[in-house]
């Protein structure tokens, strides 16, 4: 799951006996989603929402920790939220998410004007974190849990474009890829209740959203039994096997909502993704044909090291099966570069995976080592950051030329856009994704943000499609 552009909350009606809330969101859509449920829970205890941070009574930065330099950035940010202290030394500042579950009592140690840290598990518990410091205390509750799904809360749509949602069905991971912090910043996995999940979509659907997007750290393990700890399929009884919903089954439960709405997913892991999933994909028409399934490496030998549990050549048969049931079907991916012990020919490896599998894009990273992570402990970051580097501008280049190519395939074909948003060069021009998650920018004519717009696609960069609507 890719990092998103950090944002603060809307604006909203403010009341003037409630107090006022900032909040900002680092990291991936998880924490997007979080936030959201964040906002409901303070919405619920009396506050109201700012854009304005130097007019909040609470600040909540929303962390990620998957790199050194996401944390280094929250670290600069809290720099910058001294000065809001010293205009109003009242000021609650609150660390939640990834970061503060990996530091817990550190941060409070190490960055003296922090006042609540709260992980990923313990939203529930803000109201009475911010009553604590109000008691003169420090704040923190970094306990994960093994059942929180935040299933009954009803996320208050931060930053909304009341077009497209995130809709969280599971949390944490039980992967333990030796390179990521996750598992230990959002603890073990647990599915949410469906019902839930499908009265999240139908009230989205009710309110006018054309498009929602489903999330997990690995969506095709979703496995719902009843609730708790994650248990493997094999391991059910026959009652619990009867009742179980997989990953197959709630996407189509969440397709059949509404035939008008588009359907995304994120992320899908090589070893999980199934021919069932595939092939609800494949029946319904508003289930967007992309599929964001990350490698992580070319080489086999990196793989393993990673504990990503599949080979190169598992992942090209993954590659080919979506083809096959999918032709029209658009692939990203993720890639690290510089892992411990990479050399030159598994970096060839990776190009040549990319080269074959001509992702749409990909989200492309060096290495940075985690504390407390397989890697860290077991193994040497020894690539020299210089060769991370050169390796980083290499694999960017590769794909910029596979983009390019995918792109110019697509020039005089017809595609469908949902129109989110104004280009951002011009007011004249709305921009937005095709089914296959393609970006495109036409003229506005006289559509509107929210419309599906049929585009003649005309000329193409490596990053964008642009063309004329039909209509
Ligand atoms: N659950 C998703 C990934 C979530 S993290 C999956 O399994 O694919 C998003 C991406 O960050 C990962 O896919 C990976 O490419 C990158 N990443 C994770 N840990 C990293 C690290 N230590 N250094 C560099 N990139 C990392
Ligand atoms: Fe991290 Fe691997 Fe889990 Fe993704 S699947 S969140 S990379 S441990
Ligand atoms: Fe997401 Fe960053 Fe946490 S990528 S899960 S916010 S470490």
């Amino acid at each position: 799951m890719q990092e998103l552009e950090t944002l603060s909350s809307p604006a909203d009606i403010v009341s003037e006996t409630k107090r006022l809330l900032y909040i900002e969101s680092y990291g991936c859509a998880m924490n997007f989603s979080d936030s959201e449920i964040i906002g409901s829970i303070m919405s619920e205890n009396g506050f109201d929402y700012t854009q304005n941070e130097f007019e909040a009574d609470v600040v909540f930065l929303n962390t990620c920790a998957i790199r050194d330099n996401a944390e280094q950035k929250i670290r600069d940010r809290l720099k910058h939220l001294k000065n809001n202290k010293r205009k109003n030394s009242d000021l609650i500042i609150g660390v939640l998410g990834c970061m503060a579950e990996r530091l817990k009592t550190k941060l409070l140690e190490e960055e003296k004007l922090v006042d609540i840290v709260a992980g990923p598990d313990s939203y529930r518990d803000l109201p009475k974190l911010v009553a604590e410091v109000e008691n003169g205390n420090k704040a923190i509750n970094v306990l994960l849990s093994r059942e929180e799904t935040y299933a009954e809360i009803s996320p208050l749509r931060l930053n909304t474009n009341g077009i497209s949602a995130f809709v969280s069905i599971m949390r944490g991971c039980d992967n333990m890829c030796s390179f990521c912090v996750v598992p230990f910043t959002r603890g073990r996995e647990r599915s949410r209740d469906p019902q839930t999940i499908i009265q999240e979509v139908q009230t989205l659907s009710e309110a006018g959203y054309k498009e929602i997007t489903l999330l997990g750290q690995n969506v095709d393990s979703y496995l719902w039994f009843g609730g708790g700890p994650k248990i493997e399929y094999k391991h059910l009884t026959d009652e619990q096997k009867n009742s179980s919903v997989n990953f197959a089954q709630l996407l189509e439960m969440v397709a059949v909502v509404n035939p008008n709405m588009r359907v995304r997913f994120s992320t899908s892991h090589p070893k999980d993704i199934t021919d069932d999933v595939l092939l609800t994909m494949k029946k319904y028409d508003n289930i967007c044909k992309h599929i964001h399934l990350p490698a992580q490496s070319g080489s086999s030998r990196i793989l393993d090291t990673m504990n990503r549990t599949y080979t190169r050549e598992w992942y090209f048969d993954k590659v080919k099966r979506i083809r096959e049931i999918m032709p029209e079907c658009t692939i990203s991916c993720d890639i690290i570069v510089g892992f411990c012990g990479e050399t030159e020919e598994d970096h060839q490896e990776t190009i040549t995976l990319m080269q074959a599998s001509k992702f749409i894009f990909s989200y492309m990273y060096k290495y940075s080592e985690r504390p407390g992570t397989l890697a860290q402990k077991k193994m040497t970051d020894d690539v020299p950051e210089e060769v991370k580097s050169r390796r980083l501008s290499e694999i960017i280049d590769v794909q910029n030329k596979i983009s390019l190519e995918n792109n110019l395939k697509m020039v005089g074909k017809t595609v469908r856009v949902l129109a989110d948003s104004y280009s951002k060069k011009s007011k004249e021009d709305l921009c937005g994704r095709n089914d296959q998650n393609n970006m495109v920018v036409f003229p506005k004519a006289n559509h509107q943000i929210g419309d599906f717009v049929e585009v003649v696609i005309e000329k193409v960069s490596s990053t964008t499609l642009i063309g004329k609507s039909i209509v």
